[in-house]
């Protein structure tokens, strides 16, 4: 093994890995290095380009930390992770559309009483959320939890704000199936921009806004988990997300209320919405 070349290092690199105890390993790290070496041999990378790219993927891990993923936006941004997100979903079956869980989701959010506010003294327009989780011949599913999270209404996650901790929670479902909380209307954001994602998309030319939307994970004892964003229909960015992630089904209508009487029997005293959304989910194959 002295003298490689062009010709024959990738070989020579796949053959390394034949001893390797795990087979799916073996086969997505072949894939890889062929992939990387094509990669290599198409673009005829200079030396500077090559280190460039080092020092990316390295400004990249230390942007991370326990309130920010650097490469779930790199693969997201790259529309990575939308691709591994068709891949496994080809068969819906009835469930619900699935999108990118995206970097800001916390496990571990606050189990809320249904009808609870997840929003309370953040800014925005008050949003009654209200929906039944269903299985895909229509009936309710009881024990169904419904894991939430959102930016506030000035487009900001808790996590991007030292010390919050806000528009979050997780409320399980009862006999009908049925969930509500109030929060507030999200608002269309910008992508965080301070790090490597940021200066790849200015180098891109691209925009980095996603349009309005709230994140949840329904789950449910025996059933797929489906992991998705409700988007606020009307928002600019719609055909335009920076992360590839809007699905027609999950748009929906947050209709505009005036001031007075509210859904949860209360009164708003300013202008609020409402929006209503039934997912479906699928049993898991057992
Ligand atoms: C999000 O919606 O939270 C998100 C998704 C992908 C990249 C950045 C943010
Ligand atoms: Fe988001």
């Amino acid at each position: 093994m002295r003298n490689l070349t062009e010709a024959n290092l990738t070989d020579t690199v796949v053959a390394k890995i034949d001893a390797a105890a795990d087979a799916r390993f073996s086969a997505v790290a072949t894939s890889l290095i062929r992939h990387l070496h094509a990669f290599v041999r198409e673009t005829e990378l200079t030396e500077e380009e090559w280190l460039a790219g080092i020092e990316f993927l390295t400004a990249t891990g230390h942007k991370c930390d326990e309130r920010r993923q650097e490469f779930i936006l790199l693969s997201d941004t790259l529309g990575v992770s939308m691709l591994v997100d068709a891949i496994n979903h080809r068969k819906l079956g009835g469930a619900s559309e699935t999108t990118v869980l995206g970097p800001f989701y916390l496990p571990d959010a606050r189990d809320l009483p249904m009808g609870s506010n997840i929003a309370e003294g953040i800014a925005g327009t008050p949003a009654f959320f209200s929906g039944r989780v269903l299985d895909v011949g229509g009936a309710p599913i009881a024990g169904a939890v419904l894991d939430v999270w959102q930016v506030d209404g000035d487009g900001f996650y808790d996590v991007q704000r030292p010390g919050a901790s806000y528009a979050r929670g997780r409320f399980t479902t009862g006999a009908d199936g049925r969930y509500d909380f109030r929060t507030v209307k999200p608002v269309s954001y910008s992508i965080p921009t301070d790090g490597p994602v940021g200066v790849m998309l200015r180098a891109m030319g691209r925009h980095p806004f996603r349009p309005a939307h709230v994140h949840l994970i329904v789950s449910a004892p025996g059933y797929g988990a489906v992991t998705t964003h409700l988007f606020v229909k009307g928002d600019p960015y719609l055909d335009t997300d920076a992360v590839f992630a809007v699905k027609e089904s999950l748009i929906v209508d947050f209709v505009a209320h005036p001031a007075g009487r509210a859904p949860d029997g209360g009164t708003c005293a300013e202008p609020y919405c409402t929006a209503s959304y039934d997912f479906r989910l699928v049993r898991a194959p057992t």
